[in-house]
């Protein structure tokens, strides 16, 4: 019996001991597998359908960025904002951030990119192209990067197809996490800071972003091609040579004397922010703490034995149990509610700056109707300026306010702050001029909005669709020809904007 019992269980231990390792074989057998370099080819390395032979779950959760398609028209939730950026592309159109997978198409169909007819026609420059595909690394390798920067935006459309992929931060050589437009570097060494190369493990799961999740301009930049050609480059240029704070970058750019356009109701030099995303997010606590944007967007997910990061990249509030779990002890439920707490707190602040610039705005253009001076007028636009500055930077990016919420409160009660400044001078300046009670229009609608801003809507509406029936067909089949575009990705996308 004793023996019996000792034979059976040394049976099931040698049992167990075989699944053990087998399991621990096959583990060692996708590790290896994961880790095995996949050298995709040069000539294909934009196109991410050839990464998923060797990625075959990196590829699959990536494309899952389809699945956040929602298109929010802001100028819609929020009016103001057409008459903040009178005379600039965003009156014209605007939409909240969705899925990487529509990155390119969007960028196509936004009435910001207008309706070029051929390769040498505006409004914007190549650099718009910049954060959109992995084209962009292939063209800069290919043309170089000056090149690249040079001419308007319309010169590429057949060339860059695909939407943000693989190549845009690994390596095709080494499969590594890597940079794959120079401009960040350059923004790195100008703050003092470590390159890409010379960064923790870490820190580069937040650099891959920070390729384009950030603030920058385009910097003119004369040079002279190959053939003694001399040529005019808009380069993508970080502003962090003082610092990568809304504070630095203003002073970055009033020191140059930048302006991004002049506004069309008030006259006022404005600059526009782009989405700093990357710096907000540095004076959050997570960013504080360390905790990388992937910890949060990419979290590891269990595939049987396998760990991998998930690269569906969208709302970490979607994945509590993988992206904020792993650390907090609340119920997701509690972690939710504070979220939405900052939400709204923010928002209350939102709304006054932006109706208090607006309306900033709205009396000066009464003022100079009046018949104020550019002197008398001189710091209360650099008022407006300076506050509708920081303003922007508290919000362009839109989570700052879970990002970085005591940063976006500041910047938005300083920003509050400027605009009061402005309307005070104004008041005065008025009164001068013999204007007593006057009172802004309204703008609480889309429609009155852009009336104000003088935006020809369905001006613009009617020659982007023609665009789109036209030039953009030219540049997709010259794009099929080329083998670099594979219309089952465009199918049903290309027809999704705020307007049609
Ligand atoms: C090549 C440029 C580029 C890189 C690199 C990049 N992004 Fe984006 N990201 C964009 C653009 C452009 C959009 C807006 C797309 C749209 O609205 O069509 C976006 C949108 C997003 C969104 C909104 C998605 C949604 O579902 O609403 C999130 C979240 C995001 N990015 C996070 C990240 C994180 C985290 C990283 C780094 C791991 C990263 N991005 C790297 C350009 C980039
Ligand atoms: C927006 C940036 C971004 C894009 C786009 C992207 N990755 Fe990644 N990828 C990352 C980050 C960040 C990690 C985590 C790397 C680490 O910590 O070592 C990662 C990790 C990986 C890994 C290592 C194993 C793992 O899952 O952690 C593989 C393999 C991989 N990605 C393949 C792909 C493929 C294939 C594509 C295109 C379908 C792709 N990636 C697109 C940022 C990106
Ligand atoms: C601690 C977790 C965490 C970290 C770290 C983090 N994020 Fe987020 N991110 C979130 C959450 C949560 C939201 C959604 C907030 C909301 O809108 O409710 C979000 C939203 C976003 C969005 C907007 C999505 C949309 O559709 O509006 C972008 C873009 C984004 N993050 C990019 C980044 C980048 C880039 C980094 C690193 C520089 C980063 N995030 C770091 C948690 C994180
Ligand atoms: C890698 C660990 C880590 C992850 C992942 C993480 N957090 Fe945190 N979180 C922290 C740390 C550390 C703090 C600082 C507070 C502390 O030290 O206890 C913090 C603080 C917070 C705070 C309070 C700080 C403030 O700004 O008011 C909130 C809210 C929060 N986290 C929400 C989230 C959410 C939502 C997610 C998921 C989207 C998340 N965190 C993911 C580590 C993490």
């Amino acid at each position: 019996m004793k023996y019996k019992l000792l034979l059976s269980g040394s049976v099931i231990a040698i049992g167990f001991m075989a699944l053990m390792a087998s399991s621990i074989n096959e583990r060692e057998d996708e590790r290896v597998a994961l880790n095995k370099v996949p050298v995709v080819a040069d000539k294909i390395q934009h196109k991410n359908e050839e990464w998923s032979r060797y990625f075959p779950r990196q590829y699959s959760s990536w494309k899952k960025t389809k699945e956040s398609s929602e298109i929010t028209d802001m100028l819609k939730e929020k009016p103001q904002l057409a008459v903040l950026w009178a005379g600039y592309g965003f009156a014209k159109d605007y939409n909240a951030p969705r899925g990487h997978y529509y990155a390119l198409q969007d960028n196509i169909n936004t009435l910001r990119t207008g309706a070029p007819v051929d390769g040498k026609t505006g409004p914007m420059v190549t650099a718009c192209w910049t954060c959109k595909s992995p084209d962009v690394p292939r063209i800069i390798e290919r043309d170089g990067e000056l090149e690249y920067f040079t001419g308007k935006w319309a010169k590429y459309g057949h060339e860059i197809v695909n939407p943000i992929g693989c190549a845009d931060c690994h390596s095709n050589t080494t499969g590594e996490l890597s940079v794959r437009r120079p401009h960040l570097d350059r923004a790195l060494q100008s703050a003092g800071l470590p390159t890409f190369e010379d960064s923790t493990h870490q820190e580069k799961r937040n650099l891959v972003c920070a390729q384009c999740h950030v603030e920058y301009y385009f910097q003119k930049t004369e040079w002279t091609d190959k053939n003694g050609k001399k040529k005019v480059a808009k380069v993508v240029t970080l502003p962090w040579a003082n610092g990568l704070t809304a504070e630095g970058a203003e002073k970055y750019y009033d020191d140059m004397g930048f302006k991004d356009w002049t506004h069309k109701i008030s006259k006022t030099p404005m600059l526009k922010t782009q989405h700093p995303g990357y710096e907000l997010y540095k004076t959050g606590i997570h960013g504080q703490k360390g905790v990388s944007c992937a910890d949060c967007h990419m979290p590891y997910t269990q595939e049987g034995s396998v760990k991998y990061s998930d690269h569906q990249l969208q709302n970490p509030l979607n994945t509590m149990d993988r992206s904020c779990m792993t650390c907090h002890r609340e119920s997701e439920k509690t972690l939710e509610e504070i979220v939405s707490k900052k939400y709204d707190r923010k928002d209350q602040l939102h709304e006054l700056a932006m109706d208090n610039l607006a309306k900033a705005h709205l009396e000066t253009a009464k003022a100079m109707e009046a018949g104020a001076t550019d002197a008398e007028l001189k710091a209360i636009r650099a008022d407006i300026r300076s506050g509708q500055w920081k303003w922007d930077y508290a919000v362009a990016s839109h989570p700052a306010f879970f990002h970085a919420p005591e940063e976006t409160l500041r910047l938005l009660a300083v920003a509050n702050e400027s605009a009061m400044q402005a309307r005070l001078g104004l008041v005065a300046v008025l009164a001068k001029h013999g204007v007593t009670n006057y009172s802004a229009p309204d703008f609480t609608d889309k429609k009155k909005a852009q009336k104000l801003a003088g935006v020809p809507l369905q001006k613009l509406v009617d020659a982007k669709k023609k665009f789109k029936a036209t030039l953009e067909k030219e540049w997709q089949k010259q794009a099929i020809k080329n083998g670099n575009l594979n219309m089952k990705y465009r199918k049903g996308v290309d027809q999704e904007s705020s307007y049609f």
